[in-house]
C-alpha cells in the first residue's frame, strides 16, 4: 500500500517536473513589424521583450515576428483590431490611408533635420494625433520614427536636375503618392521586403527611403546617385491591439505603456545618430552620395501645400510648430 510519504514525494515530483521557467500566469504577447532583424525597430522591439519580462518578473513573455512573417502592413493591422495580433511597430501607411491627418506627418521639408523631426513627434501636435488611433481599433503608445528620407535613382539626375519621368518606388499613402505625381515621376507603391528585387530587376528607377535601408540592403551599389535630400520624416506608431487592452490588468498596462514610451523615445533619440552612422558608412563605402535640395522636385513642394493644407486642417498645426524648432 502506498505510504503518505511516499504519495507526498510523488506529487512534490510532478509539480517539480512540470515548474516551468516563467511563472504559470505569464502572458504570452506578441509583436509584428515589417523591418527585418538587423533594423532599429526590430532590434528596439527586442529590447522591449527583455524590458517587459525583467520588470513584470517573466510574466509578461513578448514574442517579435520581424520582416513581415505575420504578413504585410494592412494585414499587420487586420490582426491587431481583431485580437489576433497584440503589439505593432508600424509605419503611418495603413493608418493615412483611414485618416488623412496621419499622413500629414510625411509632409515635404516639414522639419530640417532628424533632430528637429524628434522633437515634433515629441510635441502635443503629434501626441494628441495618436488618440486618434483608437477609432482605428488600437491603442497608439508612442512615436518612433526612422531615418529622414533621401531618394535614390538608378540613372544620373538628367538636365533638369529633376526626378520627372522616373517610376520611383514610394510607401502606398496618398500624401506620398500625390508628393511624387506632383513631381512628374510614376509612383510606385512597394513594401520594404518586395524593394531589392525590384530595384535590382529594374523595375523601379529609383525609390524613396533612408541611409540605414540603403546601406544594409546595399542598394546603393544599384544607383547612379544617392540624393541625401532628407526631405521627409518616417514615423513610426507603436500600437497595442484595443481589444487586447481591455482584457489587461491596470497594473500591465502601465508597465507596457511605459515601457513602450521609453522605447520609442530611445527610438527617437537614436535617429539623427543613426543616420549619421550610415551616412559616413555609405561615403566610406563609395558611394555617390551627394546633398540634393528640393529642386529636385521641381516645384511640387509647393502645390502639394497648397492641397495638403486644406485636406488635412492638422499640418498647419504641424508647421506652425516645426517653425518653432528651427
Ligand atoms: C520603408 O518602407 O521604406 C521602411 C519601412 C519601415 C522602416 C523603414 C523604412
Amino acid at each position: 500500500m502506498t505510504s503518505f510519504k511516499s504519495l507526498l514525494g510523488a506529487v512534490a515530483l510532478s509539480l517539480g517536473a512540470l515548474a516551468p521557467e516563467a511563472p504559470v500566469h505569464a502572458q504570452e504577447l506578441r509583436i509584428g513589424l515589417i523591418t527585418p532583424p538587423a533594423h532599429q525597430w526590430t532590434k528596439s522591439a527586442a529590447h522591449l521583450a527583455e524590458r517587459l519580462a525583467e520588470e513584470s518578473g517573466e510574466r509578461l513573455v513578448l514574442t517579435v515576428f520581424s520582416s513581415g512573417q505575420l504578413g504585410n502592413e494592412a494585414q499587420l493591422l487586420q490582426q491587431l483590431q481583431a485580437g489576433a495580433l497584440d503589439m505593432a511597430f508600424m509605419t503611418v501607411g495603413e493608418f493615412a490611408n483611414r485618416d488623412a491627418e496621419f499622413g500629414a506627418l510625411t509632409a515635404p521639408y516639414l522639419v530640417e533635420s532628424a533632430e528637429q523631426a524628434a522633437q515634433l513627434l515629441e510635441g502635443p501636435t503629434a501626441t494628441g494625433l495618436l488618440d486618434k488611433a483608437l477609432d482605428l481599433g488600437v491603442v497608439g503608445l508612442g512615436w518612433g520614427m526612422a531615418g529622414m528620407r533621401i531618394v535614390l535613382v538608378s540613372k544620373p539626375l538628367g538636365e533638369d536636375g529633376t526626378v520627372a519621368g522616373r517610376k520611383m518606388r514610394t510607401v502606398p499613402l496618398a500624401q506620398e503618392l500625390d508628393f511624387w505625381s506632383r513631381a512628374g515621376a510614376a509612383p510606385t507603391p512597394l513594401p520594404l521586403p518586395d524593394l531589392f528585387d525590384a530595384y535590382a530587376n529594374g523595375q523601379i528607377d529609383g525609390m524613396q527611403i533612408d541611409l540605414e535601408g540603403t546601406f544594409n540592403t546595399r542598394f546603393h551599389d544599384y544607383s547612379a546617385a544617392v540624393l541625401d535630400s532628407e526631405h521627409m520624416i518616417f514615423p513610426m506608431i507603436a500600437v497595442v491591439s484595443a481589444r487586447k487592452w481591455q482584457t489587461l490588468t491596470e497594473e500591465d498596462r502601465a508597465l507596457i505603456a511605459r515601457l513602450v514610451a521609453e522605447e520609442t523615445a530611445a527610438i527617437r533619440a537614436a535617429y539623427p545618430g543613426i543616420d549619421a552612422d550610415y551616412r559616413a558608412r555609405l561615403a566610406e563605402d563609395g558611394a555617390p552620395l551627394v546633398k540634393a535640395g528640393p529642386e529636385i522636385f521641381g516645384n511640387a513642394v509647393e502645390t502639394w501645400y497648397e492641397e495638403w493644407r486644406g485636406r488635412t486642417p492638422i499640418l498647419t498645426a504641424l508647421e506652425a510648430e516645426a517653425a518653432t524648432l528651427r
